[in-house]
């Protein structure tokens, strides 16, 4: 019955928006010229997602997509604000777009994401950029059709952003970015409150898709030819606990398993504290889920997980890593960690260090604290000097580098199956992919190959990728 309701919201509101695609497509139809659109996707998996569905509608509309942006005639930037460093990025292009629109009065700026449903960004945005046409943010996305066809209707400016979720928007007409691999969200948002993280301010409290309506999905992307699905969420770990009838993560994986036609099945992120035996063992019985783990720990003093409010302490995220060593050996894991948090003193430092060769990870996105207004960490006392958040930074990077290259080398010899992406852009005769467990493989082949799972011996070893031959 629920279902039914939801259904019913979805169908509706979809429809509603397909009305204003099909008017917008007929105006751009009526100018007898090629309209173009520019699309930035400057966050996470999930940002990239929302963009595949944004650009979608764009396609929809009439619009062809460009990767010039001075020969568009429709830009939108679809922003992130997990670090300072992508908001001064957005200014900056905000900037360039000004002088652009100067000469191309017709041009139409839109601005939406993440950092839209921040307030201060927003007064920012509406006083001292007055060229954006159309602002809108994360919770609805699906409404781009008719924000656009007010904005031409009228000329005004449009700025719709909500400050909570509506129903789920259960969109699943879009156009991939890959023809065989694709991101399926099943859980929105997050309930988590790490004390330096913006994202549970910006994208909501969680809430799970149901689960017929994420294997429906994936049903119908891997009729569509997909062989890899990415399960998408802040913390995957929590899915279903919420929904009418709770399911947990394991049982989902367990089900998308049994699903025909799937080859590999990836998910994240995963949040240590969440992870629990049931997954462990679904992921050791599964054999289309992945062999490959990101498990951000983001610090390895238990001092700073306290005041990140993590959830858990160093012992535990190394037990926990022994233990999922130990039900699948082969696996390999990635993570996240964040040097700088206020407080950290050089022996916190050391602690992360540690953790960092304990595990033996075989990437590791590395960042530095940045501020973010609204959180707890932000006004929290001995924020430490950029001079040694940088030293620190470039000392993780020295001691991270030879561990992912140790990890790299003791797959040469071995046989890895991997799944083509694309053509070298130095050299049309190497293709590179990814293996099971989320190595970067370069070999040689042609783009014949792209979509194939082939089967590569492992020959050789950089830092950041393999080198394979075809057997
Ligand atoms: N400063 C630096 N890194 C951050 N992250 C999230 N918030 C911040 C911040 N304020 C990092 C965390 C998270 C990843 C997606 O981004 O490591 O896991
Ligand atoms: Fe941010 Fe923590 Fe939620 Fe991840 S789990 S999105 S780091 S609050």
């Amino acid at each position: 019955m629920l279902t039914e309701k939801r259904d019913e919201v979805s169908q509706l509101e979809l429809a509603r928006q397909d009305c204003f695609i099909e008017e917008i497509r007929a105006l751009n139809n009526a100018e007898n010229k090629d309209k173009y659109f520019y699309n930035l996707a400057m966050g996470c998996q999930m940002n990239a997602h929302d963009s595949e569905k944004l650009k979608s509608m764009l396609v929809r509309m009439g619009y062809k997509e460009t990767n010039d942006e001075e020969k568009a005639d429709f830009v939108i930037y679809n922003t992130c604000c997990v670090r300072e460093n992508a908001e001064v990025k957005v200014y900056g292009k905000l900037g360039f777009l000004k002088h652009i629109k100067q000469t191309k009065p017709n041009l139409i700026v839109a601005i939406c994401g993440c950092m839209m449903q921040q307030e201060t960004v927003l007064q920012k945005i509406k006083e001292s950029h007055r060229h954006v046409n159309i602002i809108f943010g994360t919770f609805n996305l699906h409404k781009l059709p008719e924000l656009l066809k007010t904005h031409l209707q009228t000329g005004d400016r449009v700025i719709d952003i909500w400050n909570e979720h509506g129903e789920i928007i259960e969109d699943t007409n879009y156009l991939r970015e890959f023809p065989y691999k694709a991101s399926v969200n099943i859980v929105y948002g997050c309930n988590n409150f790490c004390t330096y993280c913006i994202v549970p301010y910006v994208r909501g409290r969680e809430r799970s898709r149901e689960k017929e309506d994420i294997k429906n999905e994936i049903k119908g992307l891997i009729a569509d030819g997909v062989k890899e699905i990415v399960l998408l969420g802040q913390n995957v770990n929590s899915y279903g606990k919420n929904l009418e009838n709770p399911v947990t993560f394991a049982q989902l994986l367990r089900e998308i398993n049994e699903i025909d036609g799937l080859e590999r099945l990836r998910f994240m992120t995963s949040h240590p504290k969440d992870l629990s035996d049931e997954l462990i063992y679904a992921m050791r019985d599964c054999e289309k889920v992945c062999n490959y783990l990101h498990l951000p720990f983001q610090s390895g003093s238990t001092k700073i997980l306290t005041k990140m409010n993590r959830g858990y302490t160093k012992e535990q995220y190394l037990t926990l890593i022994e233990k999922i060593k130990k039900e699948i050996p082969d696996i390999l894991i990635s993570t996240d960690i964040i040097v700088g948090f206020p407080g950290e003193t050089e022996e916190d430092f050391q602690e992360t260090l540690d953790v960092a060769k304990k595990v033996g990870f075989s990437t590791a996105f590395t960042f530095m604290y940045s501020k973010r207004t609204g959180t707890p960490a932000a006004t929290m006392e001995n924020q430490v000097d950029e001079e040694v958040v940088h030293d620190r930074f470039n000392r993780l990077l020295g001691v991270l580098n030879p561990i992912i290259f140790d990890i790299h080398s003791a797959l040469v010899g071995k046989t890895l199956k991997v799944i083509v992406e694309g053509v070298s852009k130095q050299d049309d005769n190497i293709v590179s992919g990814r293996s099971e467990n989320n190595c970067l493989v370069h070999f040689k082949g042609d783009k014949t190959l792209i979509g194939q799972t082939v089967p590569i011996k492992i020959v050789g070893n950089k830092t950041f990728y393999l080198i394979g031959e075809r057997i």
